[in-house]
């Protein structure tokens, strides 16, 4: 497990979130409530790219179908037919830079 740094706090500002590529992989890390938390930002049902869909408190809808993903848990909230959970990281803060372990 390796810890990078990927932004600074005031670089994700409240009910905001970003896309970062982390050792190859496309991650949002959204904002929500003053916590940061990170989940792929590739969908799963056809490759949508999450990090450019709409965030509205903890859910990021889809851009390409309209699923709705819980981006504290990966859990899909609401989609036409289930879909696996995305892969969720642990987000750390040490002063005022945000790490994500992966
Ligand atoms: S690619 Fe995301 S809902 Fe279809």
């Amino acid at each position: 497990m390796t810890s990078f740094p990927i932004a600074k706090t005031d670089g994700i500002p409240l009910g905001k979130m970003i896309g970062v590529q982390i050792d190859g992989e496309k991650i949002l890390v959204a904002n929500v409530g003053g916590e940061y938390y990170a989940m792929r930002a590739i969908c799963n049902h056809m490759g949508g790219p999450l990090d450019k869909g709409k965030l509205e408190d903890n859910v990021v809808t889809c851009p390409l179908h309209g699923s709705k993903w819980d981006v504290k848990t990966g859990n899909l909230v609401k989609f036409v037919r289930q879909l696996p959970p995305e892969p969720v990281f642990k987000v750390t803060v040490v002063g005022d830079q945000i790490f994500v372990e992966k």
